[in-house]
This record gives structure tokens, sequence and C-alpha cells, in this order.
């Protein structure tokens, strides 16, 4: 019998006006593991990690999370389910006008009955972990960047999730607040027996802390294998990405009409507009 992942994506497929981001896709993310999403810039990673939240829905096929599909969820079902997973966007963003303290304690207010005595010693624990109890009255403006993500991934593990997303976790962060961070996620992932799911486009750093990747290209699942199986694939496309070369099977363009066609007919409204002009 096959085992079901606790993120399985059946035949999804979705679209961005009439660009197919992705093509009837299917993917099973193991419990307990680390599964890194890679690919080059808008492969649609992002999209990927937003349709397993639940922010975007498919347009064909179906994500389920837990063993339940999402789209059959109404809003405080998915709300419950939500409670059960972290995320931690691009971008971040702490509150700016709250403290550390304040911006873990956030969502524990927001989604909790803790008393007060619970939720300080919960925030407390949870700032223990990624190394800023000390910090817990500064504002975010008086910390670094790297601190800033710390806090954020304080914020996210508050509510003690089953699962976490991570969107591009370690982006210009320097060598140490990186490595500072990927022993984080790994630790965090081992002691709350987390599924986390982290989209990365630097190889070295995606295999370090990966026990599979997802390889997203032309709209597909190119691979999805340990890092070593990706490391010494034959697949054209896989050892492109792999070994950074610019273009090949997956193209460098953004998809768009041939350049001499799209030369001539600019030119030709140039034209036009200038003629509209005199
Ligand atoms: N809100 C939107 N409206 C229209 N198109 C969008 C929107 N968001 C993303 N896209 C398009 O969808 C594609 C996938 O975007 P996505 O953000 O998922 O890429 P990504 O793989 O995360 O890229 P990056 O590595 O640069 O973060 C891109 O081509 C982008 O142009
Ligand atoms: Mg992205």
């Amino acid at each position: 019998m096959a085992v079901n992942g606790i993120i399985e994506i059946h035949n999804l497929s979705f679209f961005r006006g009439n660009r197919a981001i992705f093509k009837d896709i299917d993917v099973s993310i193991a419990a307990g593991k680390i599964t890194v999403i890679m690919g080059p810039s808008g492969t649609g990673k992002t999209t990927l990690l937003r349709l397993i939240g639940g922010q975007l829905q498919p347009h064909r096929g179906e994500v389920q999370l837990f063993g339940e599909n999402i789209a059959q969820l109404n809003r405080k079902q998915l709300n419950q389910l939500r409670g059960r997973m972290g995320v931690l966007f691009q971008s971040g963003a702490l509150f700016t006008d709250l403290t550390v303290f304040e911006n873990v304690a956030f969502p524990l207010r927001e989604h909790t009955q803790l008393n007060d005595m619970q939720l300080h010693d919960r925030v407390l624990l949870k700032l223990e972990a990624v190394g800023l109890r000390g910090a817990r009255d500064l504002m975010p403006s008086h910390l670094s960047g790297g601190m800033a993500r710390r806090v954020a991934l304080a914020r996210a593990v508050a509510l003690e999730p089953e699962i976490i997303l991570y969107d591009e976790p370690f982006a210009g962060q320097d060598p140490i607040a990186m490595a500072v961070l990927q022993r984080l996620i790994k630790d965090l992932n081992d002691e709350m027996r987390l599924t986390s799911v982290l989209v990365s486009h630097d190889i070295a750093e995606a295999c370090a802390i990966a026990d599979r990747i997802i390889l997203l290209g032309e709209g597909r699942v190119l691979a999805h294998d340990t890092p070593e199986a990706l490391q010494t694939s034959t697949d054209p496309a896989v050892r492109q990405f792999m070994h950074g070369e610019a273009d090949g099977v997956i193209p460098f363009h953004f998809p768009a009409p041939p350049l001499a066609e799209e030369l001539l007919c600019d030119h030709a409204s140039v034209a036009d507009n200038r003629g509209g002009l005199q």
C-alpha cells in the first residue's frame, strides 16, 4: 500500500493569465523531513508554497494537508488547519511597532486562550530556541537582518505547528547568519518533529539541509529525490540546474514572441504613434 505524505498534491494545474505555471503536477511530501523546493527564478516556487498554504487555489487538481482536501474546507476548518502550519514568507516581515516579545506573542494572542503566564513562558521558550531571549525588549529596527529572521522563525513556530513553510529563509544573509539559520531550521525540525518545506535557489545551501529536493522547471516537477541523487543525475535539465549552467534545456528567457518579430511590431507602433502626434 502506498504511504501517503503529510502534503499530497494531485494533478495540480495553476495558471497566471494564459501561462501555465504548473501543468498536472503530483507531489507527495513525507512527514518529519526537510524538503527543499528549488528551480530557476519565476518557475513557481513561491506559488507552490502558497498553494500548499491555501493562499492560492489550484485551477485543476487538489492539495491535501493531513489527508484533507483544502479546497473542500470551510473558512473555520481552513483556519484550524492553518493553526497546524507555520509560515515564514519571503520578506519575513516583523511588526515594526511591536517589541520582539510582542511579535512572537502575536499569534498566541490571536489563536490561543493561553493565560498571561503560559503565554510569557511560551514566548521565552521560543526566543530561547532561536538564541534571542536576551533581545525580547528590542524593537525590530534595532535588530540585524539575521536576528530579525530568527525572531520571525520564533514567531512562525510559536503555535507549535506540525508543518512549517519557509520562503527563501536565507536570502540576503551573510555566511555566518546563514549557517545559524540552517542549524536552527534543522534543530527545530528534529526537536519539534516538524515537517519543513523550504524554498531556496542556492544549491549548496539546499543540499546542506535537505532530506529531499523538489526541482521545478517548465511547469513540471523535474526531479524529487535526495540531494545526492540530484547531484549525480544524468537528466539534462537536472544537470543544467545543479551545475549552474545559464542556458540549456531550461531556457534563460521568460516566454516571449521572437525578438525580431517584436522589434518590428514595436517599430511599427512607435511610427504609428509618431504619425498620430504630428
Ligand atoms: N500576482 C501575480 N500575478 C501574475 N503573475 C504572477 C503573480 N505572482 C507571480 N506571478 C508569475 O508567476 C510566476 C511564478 O512566480 P513565483 O513568485 O512563484 O516564482 P519563484 O519561483 O518564487 O521566483 P523567485 O525565485 O524569483 O522568487 C512568475 O513568472 C511570475 O511572473
Ligand atoms: Mg519566490
